[in-house]
């Protein structure tokens, strides 16, 4: 079991937040570009309750593509596989996780994965429900459940600012619906993205939600199946092949954990029937992924052979 103590742990984010200073705070949604690029905390979430942390873990952050991870399983639990993958596919595609390209030059306008921006929104136009404010209300009980926390909420200002700065996602969306992978009213569905987008937690309760998905979908602390094993697992193998974007050939190599990263600097990690992860550090690399977060994700898994291949 890695790092016994908050200590230990500590140590290996004072190594890793050296890296802060190449990296760059997001600033394409304006909100986002208030963060502090020195923050560095990370949380680990054992399945008996323990939970070993470092940083200023009380910081709150936005799951931004995080998210994807959580309402793709939303969807497979309320419609399954079958349906879910008939409007998404599987596939990695080494892009940025806004390009439009592959949709156009694949022949078929669906998207080749739920991890990317296209995939996401057509996620997302997946949540049933009688309104967007019902689906967005059944996305986040599911996020409560995960975490916990019924006071999980999101923040209205990051999910303003990126509803007014989102073109690029509306570009998709327009696409997508021309091709008939989506049907509803564009507004609609960005302003219910961009509110799942900005659903906040600290790195405590982000750990929880790896712990969920590394223990096959059960709560240990509940021992409630949150989620089918089968969801946890698709899950899983979709944070493994694109969950770091276009870094996620690299990061299995040099990590081989099972992770998913948001453009706020979070990370969730879920270490396959062990433990789950939760990092903030908002200083990006090139990619839009947390520079100092997968630098102590990389020290945590040689140290402690975490790696699963
Ligand atoms: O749609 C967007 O651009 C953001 N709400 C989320 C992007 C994101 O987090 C990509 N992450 N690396």
């Amino acid at each position: 079991m890695p790092c016994r103590t908050s200590e230990e742990l500590n140590e290996l984010v004072e190594e890793a937040k050296k890296y802060t200073a190449e990296g760059k705070v997001a600033d394409y949604i304006p909100a986002l570009g208030r963060a502090n690029p020195d923050d560095l905390s990370i949380a680990l979430h054992y399945p008996d309750g323990r939970c070993i942390s470092a940083g200023d873990i009380d910081k709150k952050f936005t799951l931004q593509s995080i998210s994807k991870v959580i309402s793709l399983a939303l969807v497979l639990i309320e419609s399954g596989p079958e349906y879910v993958f008939e409007r998404v596919g599987m596939e990695p595609t080494g892009d940025p996780f806004n390009s439009i390209v592959k949709l156009e030059t694949m022949g078929i306008a669906k998207p080749l994965n739920p991890m990317i921006n296209a995939g996401a929104l057509v996620v997302t136009h997946m949540i049933k429900g009688c309104s967007a404010q019902d689906r967005f209300e059944k996305l986040i009980q599911f996020v409560r459940e995960l975490t916990g926390d019924q006071d999980i909420s999101y923040c209205k200002e990051v999910a303003q600012s990126e509803y007014d700065t989102a073109d690029l996602n509306r570009a998709l969306c327009y696409f997508l619906k021309q091709h008939l992978i989506i049907e509803e009213d564009v507004e609609g569905l960005i302003s219910l993205y961009t509110k799942q987008c900005a659903i906040e937690m600290n790195c405590l309760d982000l750990a929880r939600i790896g712990e969920v998905f590394a223990m096959d979908g059960v709560d240990p602390l509940t021992g409630k199946q949150i989620m089918p094993k089968d969801v946890a697992r698709i899950c899983k193998t979709f944070m493994v092949t694109c969950g770091m974007y276009n870094a996620s050939g690299e990061f299995a190599i040099k990590i081989g954990i099972p992770a998913k990263s948001g453009v706020s600097g979070g990370i969730m990690g879920s270490v396959p029937g062990k433990f789950g992860i939760g990092i903030f550090g908002p200083a990006l690399d090139e990619k839009g992924n947390s520079i100092a977060g997968i630098k102590l994700l990389e020290i945590l898994s040689k140290n402690y052979n975490l790696s699963m291949f």
